[in-house]
């Protein structure tokens, strides 16, 4: 099959289609491209995964709007099943890649999943399929790393036997399929006239531009735009610690910043966490580096935001000793273990980190979130005799908390808030002794 086919397929919605990883992207993805009249398989490695969707049970447990309903109606009407085997993907026209990208402790992309995804797709490829990877990659992956491997597994050339692309994905948890649909996106190909196509595809779920473009550009714009983030969170950070000395108020200064022409100042905070933000960035420089680019802003980005689990730590150390309370063996609540509010996500949560470090004092974190099953108890149970109450994810239900019976159900009446949930007046008239990020 040529491209002008395999358009004419995507343009009457003939096309069979497949995406590879049914995660927190794959899902969504592989919904609403059913939903829009497309006849769709979802393939994971993990089989109790595909075993709730294909009973049309959302495997994502965060406040993710419509996904639920939309995948209850996509598994009814039969235009969506999940499988667990590539062998059933040699009739599908075109698949999407969305399996994790994470970076190691030294910061190098590890692209096992990725690899795999490639390797067991290639061998079942028919003649003329476009594979779109998804996944956010390293600049130079595409060739570098998936071209080989679909060429060497499936025995075909590239533009000859297969179409290849990247179209990186930017959502984020909690608004998945509203971002699907209204961010503009990135299609990168090996050649123009496969993003032609790619953006005939997208076009049916992705309501804004579609911007063409080859991968090396697709796969830089992903990364660079999660750098930039990392970096702007980084100065916000950074500010946040002056302030402190300075025995200003962050957030104030933040907001009236603000009201200079082209200042976008970001939220300070308690850390940065998820599968994207902390690794996106070393994604980005990876290449850069080991050809000896000397790289200065980025990486210390990565380590300012890395710190601030410390720094939410000292800060409780601080408040405890006010109270002449140790850390040796106090009972710390942390409210919050995802990353993100009103998320399950808990990958390279900040909390994780707290949890960790306040372990090394010799404290003794109490954890709760009601978004993760594993911490999930009624959080008044959870505060209950602790020393201290720590505040490290804006969940909504955190907001509604009363302060009154928090401080009436503490040891010392010690709250550290590292999202600035709480307004510090309040806090204090109810008699809690607040300490906040950004805020001496
Ligand atoms: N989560 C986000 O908000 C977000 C946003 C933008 C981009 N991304 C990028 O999208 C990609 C996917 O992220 P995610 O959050 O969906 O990850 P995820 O871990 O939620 O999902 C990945 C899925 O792929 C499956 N998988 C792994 N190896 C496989 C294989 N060989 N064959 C089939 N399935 C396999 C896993 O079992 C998992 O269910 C990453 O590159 C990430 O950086 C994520």
């Amino acid at each position: 099959m040529n491209l002008n086919e395999l358009r004419a397929r995507v343009e009457n919605k003939s096309a069979r289609l497949a995406v590879i990883g049914q995660g927190y992207v794959g899902l969504p993805v592989a919904a609403l491209f059913a939903d829009n009249g497309f006849n769709m398989l979802g393939v994971d490695v993990q089989p109790e995964r595909v075993e709730k969707i294909n009973a049309g049970v959302n495997p994502i447990e965060g406040k993710e709007p419509g996904l639920a309903e939309l995948l209850k109606r996509v598994i009814a009407s039969g235009t969506f099943r999940a499988t667990t085997e590539y062998s059933e993907l040699h009739d599908r026209d075109i698949f999407l890649i969305a399996v994790e990208t994470p970076v190691d402790e030294n910061h190098v992309p590890r692209y096992e999943a990725l690899r795999a995804a490639l390797a067991s797709l290639a061998p079942v490829m028919k003649d003329g399929a476009l594979v779109i990877v998804e996944s956010t990659i390293a600049p130079r992956t595409m060739h570098d790393v998936a071209l080989p491997l679909l060429e060497e597994y499936s025995g075909m050339k590239l533009n000859e036997g297969f179409y290849l692309g990247n179209c990186p994905e930017r959502v984020m948890p909690g608004k998945l399929l509203k971002n699907l649909q209204t961010m503009s996106r990135v299609a990168g190909a090996m050649t123009p006239e496969t993003a032609d196509v790619m953006i005939a595809l997208y076009k049916n779920i992705v309501k804004a531009d579609l911007d063409p473009a080859n991968c090396i550009t697709a796969e830089l714009v992903k990364t660079v735009e999660n750098a930039y983030r990392d970096v702007q969170i980084a100065f916000a950070n950074e500010v946040a610690l002056i302030a402190e000395a300075a025995g200003g108020d962050v957030w104030k200064v933040r907001e009236l910043v603000n009201k200079s022409p082209m200042r976008q100042m970001h939220l300070p905070g308690a850390g940065v966490g998820g599968h994207c933000i902390p690794k996106d960035p070393w994604l980005l420089v990876h290449r850069a580096g080991e050809r000896g680019v000397p790289l200065r802003l980025i990486p210390a980005a990565r380590e300012i935001n890395d710190s601030m689990p410390s720094h939410v730590a000292d800060l409780v150390k601080e408040a405890l000793k006010k109270v002449n309370r140790d850390m040796q063996g106090a009972r710390i609540a942390v409210l919050g273990y995802a990353y993100l509010e009103d998320s399950d996500d808990a990958r390279n949560s900040p909390s994780e980190a707290l949890v960790r470090i306040l372990r090394d004092f010799g404290a003794d974190p109490v954890i709760h979130d009601p978004w993760i099953h594993e911490y999930n108890s009624d959080v008044y149970e959870r505060v209950k005799g602790c020393d201290a109450v720590v505040v490290m994810v804006a969940h909504s239900a955190y907001r509604q908390l009363d302060l009154h019976k928090v401080k009436s159900i503490l040891r010392f009446p010690v709250l550290v808030d590292g999202r600035r949930v709480f307004d510090v007046e309040t806090a204090r008239s109810a008699g809690l002794q607040i300490a906040s990020i950004g805020k001496s």
